[in-house]
C-alpha cells in the first residue's frame, strides 16, 4: 500500500494545503503536519471530493461525503445556501498580505550554522556591491522557487534570546543544526529548549552529511531520547539531512521552511503602522551609527523619524540586505539604517514618528513614565520600611 505526503498530494493536484488540510478535517482524518502521509484510500476521497467540487462551481454548496457529516455535525448551519461565499468574519484577515517568514539558525559550535547560510546566501543571493555604506548586515533575504525568506544571521541562540528577552519575537521559525558526526552536544540542547520556550516551530537540520563518519540515523534516534521525534520514526519533527560544503539537502530544507511558512499563515501590512525590532546596532568608524531593523509591520521611509527606547533619529539612508541602496521597506525586509544617534541594543522595539517634533514627544513622554516608575518604586520601598518599623 503507498502512503503520500500531504504536500507532495496538494502540488499534484493543484490545491492549497491549506485547502488539503480543510478536507482531512472535514474527514475526520489526524496529521501532524503537511508533511504528515496519508493513506491510498484517502488520496481517493479527496480526488472525489475536488472532482464533485469541481462539479459544483458556482451552484449549491458540495454534497457532504457520510464521513463528512460524522465528523463535522455543525457544518451543515454553517454552510450557507447557495451561495458559495466566504465567511464575512474572515475578509479582514485575508485582505492582509502574507509576509516572508523570518528564520533564525541555532545549534552548536561548529556545527555548521554559517557554512549552511553561506550556502544559502551564495546560492540564493544576488550580491550586488553598491556604494554607500556596505556593512555586514545581520540578517539577509534569500530568494527561492517558493517566495523570499529571511535569515537572522546573528552569531546563535544569544541574539535570539536577548531579542526575546526584551519581549521581542522576531524569529517565526528556528533551525537547529546539528553536525551528523558529532550528533545533540550541549548548545543543541539549549537551542532546542529557546525554541520551544518561544514556542517557535522548529526544524532539524542534520548536516554536514557528506562526511564518511556521518550518522544521520544517531543524530534522529537521540533526538527521540528528547521527546523530539522525527517523522519517519511516526513523530512530526521535520528532519533534513544536509551538507552546507556539497548543497545536498538544501533545496529541501528551503521548502520545508516556505512549508512551514504557508502553514503560520504569517500576514502583516505594508500600509499599517511601522513597527520594527533592533537586530544589532554598531559604530562604523567612517558612517557613524549603524543599526540592522527588521521591520515587522508597515513600511519604513528614508527620512522616516525612528524612536527606540528614550532617543530617536532620522533616516539619512537605508541599505538592503545585499548592501544596495533603497528609499522604503515593507514588512520582513531587514534594513541597515544610518541616522540613530545612540546605539540601539539588539531586541528593542522601534517607533516611527510623522516629525520631529512628534519623536521628541514620544521620548519625553517615556522618560517621565520611566521617572514615575522609579519614584513609585522608592515610594514603595519608603513605605515598606515604615511598616517594618524601626
Ligand atoms: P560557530 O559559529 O563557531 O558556532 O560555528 P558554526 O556552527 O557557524 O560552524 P561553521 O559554519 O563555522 O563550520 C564549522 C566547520 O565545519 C568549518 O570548518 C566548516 O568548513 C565545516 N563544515 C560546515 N558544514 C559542513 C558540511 O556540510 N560538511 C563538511 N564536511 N564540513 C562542514
Ligand atoms: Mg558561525
Amino acid at each position: 500500500m503507498s502512503k503520500v505526503r500531504i504536500y507532495t498530494l496538494a502540488k499534484d493536484l493543484g490545491v492549497e494545503n491549506a485547502k488539503m488540510l480543510e478536507l482531512l478535517d472535514g474527514l475526520g482524518v489526524s496529521y501532524k503536519s503537511v508533511s504528515s502521509t496519508i493513506e491510498e484510500e484517502t488520496v481517493e476521497l479527496i480526488k472525489e471530493m475536488l472532482a464533485e467540487e469541481a462539479a459544483q462551481e458556482g451552484g449549491a454548496a458540495a454534497p457532504q461525503t457520510a464521513a463528512t457529516q460524522a465528523a463535522t455535525p455543525d457544518a451543515e448551519q454553517d454552510a450557507p445556501t447557495g451561495t458559495p461565499a466566504a465567511a464575512p468574519a474572515q475578509a479582514d484577515v485575508s485582505e492582509v498580505p502574507h509576509r516572508a517568514p523570518v528564520v533564525t539558525i541555532m545549534g552548536h559550535v561548529d556545527h555548521g550554522k554559517t557554512s549552511l547560510l553561506d550556502y544559502i546566501r551564495k546560492t540564493k543571493v544576488a550580491a550586488k556591491e553598491a556604494g554607500g555604506i556596505t556593512q555586514h548586515v545581520g540578517a539577509f533575504e534569500a530568494q527561492t522557487s517558493k517566495g523570499k525568506i529571511v535569515f537572522i544571521d546573528t552569531p546563535g541562540h544569544e541574539a535570539f534570546t536577548t531579542i526575546r528577552a526584551r519581549g521581542a519575537n522576531v524569529a517565526d521559525i528556528a533551525i537547529i543544526v546539528i553536525a551528523a558526526d558529532d550528533s545533540l552536544m550541549p548548545q543543541t540542547r539549549e537551542a532546542i529548549a529557546h525554541a520551544q520556550a518561544a514556542n517557535v516551530p522548529m526544524l532539524i537540520a542534520i548536516n554536514k552529511v557528506d562526511l564518511p563518519q556521518a550518522d544521520p540515523d544517531r543524530v534522529k534516534t537521540d533526538l527521540t531520547q528528547l521527546n523530539l521525534v522525527p517523522e519517519e520514526y511516526g513523530g512530526d519533527l521535520v528532519v533534513v539531512p544536509v551538507s552546507a560544503k556539497t548543497g545536498e539537502g538544501v533545496e529541501d530544507l528551503l521548502e520545508y521552511i516556505s512549508l512551514t511558512a504557508e502553514l503560520e499563515d504569517l500576514r502583516a501590512d505594508p500600509k499599517g503602522t511601522f513597527g520594527g525590532v533592533i537586530i544589532e546596532g554598531k559604530v562604523d568608524k567612517q558612517a557613524g551609527v549603524l543599526a540592522t531593523v527588521m521591520v515587522q509591520e508597515g513600511t519604513l521611509h528614508v527620512s522616516d523619524f525612528l524612536v527606540v527606547g528614550e532617543s530617536y533619529g532620522k533616516i539619512k539612508a537605508m541599505t538592503d540586505s545585499n548592501g544596495n541602496r533603497i528609499k522604503e521597506a515593507g514588512p520582513s525586509t531587514p534594513v541597515q539604517v544610518l541616522g540613530f544617534s545612540e546605539v540601539p541594543s539588539s531586541g528593542e522595539k522601534v517607533q516611527s514618528a510623522r516629525n520631529e517634533h512628534a519623536a521628541r514627544e514620544i521620548v519625553a513622554q517615556r522618560a517621565d513614565e520611566r521617572r514615575d516608575a522609579e519614584n513609585a518604586r522608592v515610594q514603595r520601598r519608603l513605605t515598606l520600611e515604615e511598616m517594618m518599623g524601626p
